[in-house]
């Protein structure tokens, strides 16, 4: 008698390749719909007084939030179990870059109207500027090494150790929003808390980790400086 296998129920946990395709599939039309609805919003004229305003912090927001999106797959995928939302980290991190493109060419054409000397006065004497131009310029390697024939080519623990700087990105971006408000910190400061969990958690397994190797026998030592008993005593 043959055994028959018991179809296995649909899990959350173990995706299949197809619906992992399927999953990207979604996520790059929900990711690309605040750009849409920016773009709607512009041809019906309704981006209220401001148009270029609205533009700039729309686009400013979705670049954070991508960031932070991007930041909390690593820690999601360790309290989940949920393996394959490592296959969407990289498309999360490539809108990012996406939507800080967008603000960036905002502020560019539509704000300086391609004046680079005031581009580079603004870089030089507003530290909120300075700041954001760090982080954006930080992100180019970023979304130029995110293929898979740059991590082969950098291999990769060169490549993991060019892509750790987005954490020091995520803190510019929160800096950036930070310095720029006026007086109510009120969203900067959510986007700061969000931040300090994600790099908080990391820093706690990595810590974790750490005392775990450190109590951990090396392998060569197994039974050296202990006497086995061979025979039973
Ligand atoms: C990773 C890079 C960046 C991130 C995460 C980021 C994020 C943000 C955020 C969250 C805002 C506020 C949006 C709001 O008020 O709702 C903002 C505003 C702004 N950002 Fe950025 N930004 C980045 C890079 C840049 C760069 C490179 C520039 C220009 C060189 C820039 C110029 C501005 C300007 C002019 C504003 C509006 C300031 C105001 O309303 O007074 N940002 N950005």
């Amino acid at each position: 008698m043959t055994a028959t296998t018991a179809p296995r129920s649909p899990s959350i946990k173990a995706l299949s390749t197809r619906q992992v395709s399927a999953l990207k599939v979604l996520l790059f039309v929900v990711a690309l719909v605040p750009a849409g609805r920016l773009v709607l919003a512009f041809f019906q004229d309704a981006l209220g007084a401001n148009p270029i305003e609205a533009i700039t912090h729309a686009t400013g927001d979705w670049t954070l939030r991508f960031l932070l999106i991007t930041l909390a797959v690593t820690p999601l995928r360790k309290l989940t179990g949920w393996h394959w939302l490592i296959r969407l980290r990289r498309m999360l991190g490539l809108f990012a870059f996406f939507y800080a493109v967008l603000h960036f060419g905002t502020y560019i054409v539509l704000d300086q109207f391609f004046d680079w000397r005031a581009v580079v006065l603004d870089v030089l004497k507003r530290p909120y500027i300075t700041v954001g131009f760090a982080a954006f310029v930080l992100l180019v390697p970023l979304a130029v090494t995110s293929t898979n024939a740059m991590v082969r080519r950098l291999g990769g623990r060169r490549w993991q150790a060019l892509h750790r700087s987005v954490y020091g990105i995520a803190i510019l971006g929160v800096v950036h929003y930070w310095w720029l408000v006026k007086a109510d910190v009120f969203a900067p400061l959510i986007y700061a808390l969000i931040l300090a969990v994600l790099l908080g958690l990391r820093a706690w397994w990595r810590e974790q980790e750490r005392q775990r190797q450190r109590s951990a026998p090396p392998p060569q030592a197994k039974g050296q400086g202990r006497i086995i008993p061979i025979l039973p005593r």
